[in-house]
């Protein structure tokens, strides 16, 4: 993590690209930060959404606290010939329009010019295809007029381009680490999904680690690169106040909640082969579900931090069809149905929604439910852990049985809100002890100057520090589609119903029977109105 930088490898000290800092200065970092070692950033799918609405965005905040080197250089490959100049241009006007968009997560209001100045004049565009030779032998001749110099390789493609890049990456020479020419480091960032089951997973780890060591590669989970995620450990982890308490003596359940508002958002196609569960389930939310539930680490490693979490996608039973429900949103107060969706089959059966429950086995969790819970066109956009404490010994208060308290709750809010509350029980004014529920509340716009951080900065900050511990590693990557194997090939009983729910609900009726049967229930998605935020 940016916080707290793991040694550079003595490649990455070692300032090896050597371009003209050109007239702008990146302004100077902010305090105990600073900038990345000089390499060139290759980003194949120069051209498309990622680059222009996270990557661009990250690099241009990165340049503005003055953490990229001047020796830095952009390759931007994608198919189609585009003269460097109007790649620019592009990604310039696209920056500034989600630079005044409210709804955008960069909504840094004007561009600092100089800031984009500095970006700019580092982009170079290349056309190539990501699967002819001729593209990498040109890459490579480019890449060999800064001998030495420092690359990492940026797949910001279609999932079908993982392999053949890679290999043809390999077999250019393009990936080998080691003295003279080659004495730079390379590394390669590979964007989800990392395989779409567990089978494919195993598969296209097996290929990139026949082109690739390990620790060249950077297997990017957007989730970690959230601040309000990281933030995660640091209360768990610099607080005396929560770590005695969190196991299972003390707490009850987790809830571990992404919920979106928008639909599929003219991505049919790709959510028609994906749906919720894999686009968001033994990903993004068991990532959440290891920062909550992983044993402390001696430091904060990338390797000591890996393990820990490593642990406890190793530790999750095995889901099976009885832990999950699928639903697919249909017309309601938010808009029209899935099936009406362009690219979507009018009777198409893929879940826009999905929850589960999940049991960490391991001495600290034993028996303590995690329920997660995602899904398109929900009544809220809210993603967030809600940690359950277990109810008082004794009835105390005459008044007010055990079980008629409001139970403690600590909420992580991740996004749109960034902070945390936590629920507890106070005496209401006046002559009667009567017990009333409140909250408590830490929201970070209160405490720190928030920016338009796009979530990429420290993931492309890191990988340029080589520091991994935002990264996944193989084998959590391959345990976490192990423990949902027999959801996505369910050995008996065929595939999971899908149950409606109308756009802009709570989601399907059976997913609150989840919990139910367990004395459970989901915290409403909807509830702005007795929270500050
Ligand atoms: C992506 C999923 O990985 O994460 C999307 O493919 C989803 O379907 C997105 O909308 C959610 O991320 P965030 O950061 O907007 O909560």
């Amino acid at each position: 993590m940016s916080t707290t930088p793991n040694t550079p490898t003595s490649a990455s000290r070692e300032p090896s690209c050597k371009v003209s800092a050109g007239p702008h200065e990146a302004p100077s970092s902010p305090a105990g930060k600073h900038p990345a070692p000089p390499c060139t950033l290759v980003i194949f799918g120069a051209g498309g959404d990622l680059t222009k609405r996270l990557l661009m965005p990250a690099l241009y905040n990165l340049a503005v606290d003055g953490l990229l080197d001047d020796g830095m250089k952009i390759i931007g490959v994608n198919h189609g010939e585009r003269e460097t100049s109007v790649w620019r241009e592009d990604l310039h006007t696209s920056l500034q329009q989600f630079a005044a968009d409210k709804a955008s997560t960069f909504h840094a209001g004007k561009l600092d010019d100089t800031a984009w100045d500095w970006v700019a004049q580092r982009l170079e565009y290349m056309a190539g295809e990501f699967e002819t030779d001729d593209t990498f032998t040109k890459l490579k001749q480019k890449l060999n007029q800064s001998p030495g110099c420092n690359v990492i390789f940026y797949l910001a493609v279609s999932s079908r381009f993982f392999k053949p890049i890679v290999e043809h990456l390999g077999k250019a020479g393009l990936l080998k680490e080691g003295e003279g020419d080659a004495s730079g480091f390379r590394r390669i960032v590979i964007e989800k999904p990392f395989g779409t089951d567990l089978a494919s997973a195993r598969d296209l780890n097996v290929h990139i680690l026949s082109y690739a060591n390990e620790s060249q590669v950077y297997r990017i989970d957007h989730f970690l690169g959230k601040d309000t995620v990281q933030s995660i450990l640091a209360v768990r982890f610099a607080n005396a106040l929560f770590e005695p308490i969190w196991r299972r003596e003390y707490i009850d359940s987790v809830q571990i909640t992404a919920a979106e508002t928008i639909g599929v958002e003219g991505r049919g196609k790709f959510y028609e082969q994906t749906g919720a569960f894999r686009d968001m389930l033994p990903n993004h939310l068991f990532q959440l579900l290891g920062m909550v539930a992983m044993e402390p680490p001696n430091s904060f490693d990338a390797e000591a931090v890996r393990d820990k979490k490593a642990e406890i996608s190793d530790a999750i039973q095995p889901l099976t069809a009885d832990d999950v429900v699928f639903g697919q949103y249909e017309k309601g107060p938010a808009g029209v149905g899935y099936r009406e969706e362009p690219d979507v089959a009018p009777d198409s059966t893929t879940e826009t929604y999905a929850a589960a429950r999940v049991y960490v086995e391991n001495w600290r969790w034993a028996g303590v439910p995690f329920y997660l819970r995602t899904g398109k066109r929900l009544a809220a956009r809210r993603t967030e852990i809600s940690v359950q404490l277990k109810p008082v010994p004794f009835r105390l208060f005459r008044d007010t049985p055990v079980d008629a308290l409001t139970p403690n709750v600590l909420t992580l809010r991740i996004d749109p809100a960034h902070g945390t509350s936590f629920d507890f029980n106070v005496k209401t004014p006046g002559p009667v002890m009567q017990i009333g529920a409140v909250q408590s509340s830490f929201d970070y716009a209160d405490f720190f100057a928030e920016r338009a951080n796009v979530g990429y900065e420290t993931l492309l900050y890191d990988c340029m520090l080589g520091d991994e511990t935002l990264f996944q590693r193989a084998d959590s990557i391959e345990t976490s589609w192990c423990a949902v194997d027999d959801v996505l090939h369910p050995k008996t009983g065929g595939a999971i119903p899908v149950h409606g729910y109308p756009a802009g609900s709570e989601g399907p009726a059976e997913a609150d029977a989840l919990l139910a049967r367990d004395g459970h229930a989901w915290r409403p998605l909807k509830r702005d109105a007795v929270e500050k935020k």
